[in-house]
């Protein structure tokens, strides 16, 4: 599990106590930590632990399980001044982390880590609170946008369309990440038939500890390439969940992925300017009637205006159909209520669509030849190919 790298660095002073919780921490007296003294230690100990009896806490959560362990870090969260705990593991969790969040001071490395991870994790741990381990970085990370003029424009499943054509286009494992930031209600987990496990309420104040390692506590894979992170439904998760969280998780899921994907919500939050003007395209859709149609135009002019026009919003007209019933808009006439040019097309497919949401999928996989998934393909073929703004959520806001 440990990946052993050429030279142990020096992470403990002579002396640390240190108590390990599995095999696999009790091991790392062998490397970055040969300075210290490691007890072993069982789970049943672990609510027991004080400060005056260990320095730090190393706990490896794939030794135990799941609930005992949340349980024991709990407990071990409302003692006076806990000592510091970094958990390690493959597969962490959200249950533990959540509780892990309770300490005043801890981290998470998610296996396999190197001794250098090891070392910066308990460096600053024993340092004082919040030391964020460095992130996988993509180079050159991409942040795509997509929102609704009105209700039930698309823009979920055009999101999810979306970011399932580009984790093919990339073939690489986890490089699109898709983010429902509709955080009462989003849809994109129903859609794909995921379970939503992303609980930034937990934060509060403390988004800065959101890293890499906590964030792959929260995700869902939906496929190797892609990934989902969706919070379950819950009606106060706006109230509930800080503008720094939500920032901070798309700060290092652009990061972590080369491409970022936010099914975004329609009403204005007070991040959700910060998070458009760090994308290179935000994406209005829109469907072909002149309410949704006039809707798109007042969303887009209010966006670019917040904005000063980095970036322009495109406007993507969504279920185009041969065959419309009862009277609808032409192009021309749509374009009018515009008041300007619409930059893409898909057309209506509604078996496709209601079949996939129904089996719990994208398009792509359950209906590959709908012409939705053509259309999407065409689209994120020209969007990728235009070179990317550098605007980095988070960094931008700094
Ligand atoms: N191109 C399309 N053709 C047919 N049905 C579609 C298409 N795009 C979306 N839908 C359907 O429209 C409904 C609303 O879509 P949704 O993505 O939830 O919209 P929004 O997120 O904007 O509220 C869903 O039933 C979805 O399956
Ligand atoms: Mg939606």
């Amino acid at each position: 599990m440990l990946k052993k790298t050429k030279k142990p660095a020096d992470a403990a002073p002579a002396g640390l106590r240190v108590l390990a919780f599995g095999r696999s921490v009790e091991g790392l007296s062998a490397g970055p930590l040969a300075a210290a003294t490691i007890v072993p230690a069982g789970i049943d100990e672990l609510a027991k632990v004080r400060a005056s009896g260990c320095d730090l806490v190393l706990i490896d959560a794939d030794a135990w399980e799941p609930q005992p362990l949340a349980a024991a870090i709990q407990a071990l969260a409302a003692t006076p001044k806990p000592p510091p705990v970094l958990l390690t593991g493959e597969r962490l969790q959200t249950t533990v982390v959540r509780n892990l969040l309770r300490l005043e001071r801890s981290d998470v490395l998610e296996a396999p880590f190197t001794d250098e991870q090891v070392t910066q994790a308990v460096e600053g741990l024993l340092e004082g609170p919040a030391a964020a381990p460095a992130a996988p970085s993509a180079d050159s990370s991409r942040c795509w946008a997509v929102t609704g003029a009105v209700g039930g424009s698309g823009a979920t499943t055009l999101a999810i369309e979306v970011a399932t054509a580009l984790a093919a286009r990339s073939g690489k494992d986890k490089s699109v990440c898709l983010i429902d930031l509709n955080l009462a209600d989003g849809a994109a987990a129903a859609y794909l038939g995921m379970q939503a496990s992303m609980h930034l309420e937990d934060f509060g104040q403390t988004a800065d500890r959101i890293d890499a390692a906590m964030l792959q506590a929260f995700v869902t894979p939906v496929s190797k390439q892609l990934d989902l992170l969706a919070g379950p439904r819950s009606p106060d998760a706006f109230d509930a969940i800080t503008r720094d969280a939500v920032l901070r998780v798309l700060e290092v899921a652009c990061e972590c992925y080369e491409w970022v994907i936010l099914d975004m919500p329609r009403h204005r939050r007070s991040w959700t300017l910060e998070a458009l003007s760090g994308c290179d395209e935000v994406l209005v859709v829109s469907e072909l009637t002149v309410p949704a149609l006039l809707a798109a135009r007042s969303l887009a002019e209010e966006i670019e205006e917040a904005l000063g026009h980095e970036p322009t919003p495109k406007i993507i007209l969504n279920r185009l159909s041969s065959r419309m019933f009862g009277p609808a808009p032409s192009m021309g006439e749509a374009e009018r209520a515009l008041g300007r040019k619409a930059d893409a097309g898909v057309s209506s497919d509604w078996e496709a669509a209601a079949a996939s949401a129904n089996l719990g999928g994208p398009i792509a996989q359950h209906r590959p030849k709908s012409k939705i998934v053509q259309d999407v393909q065409k689209l994120v073929e020209r969007l990728a190919a235009e070179p990317a703004r550098k605007a980095d959520i988070g960094k931008r806001a700094a």
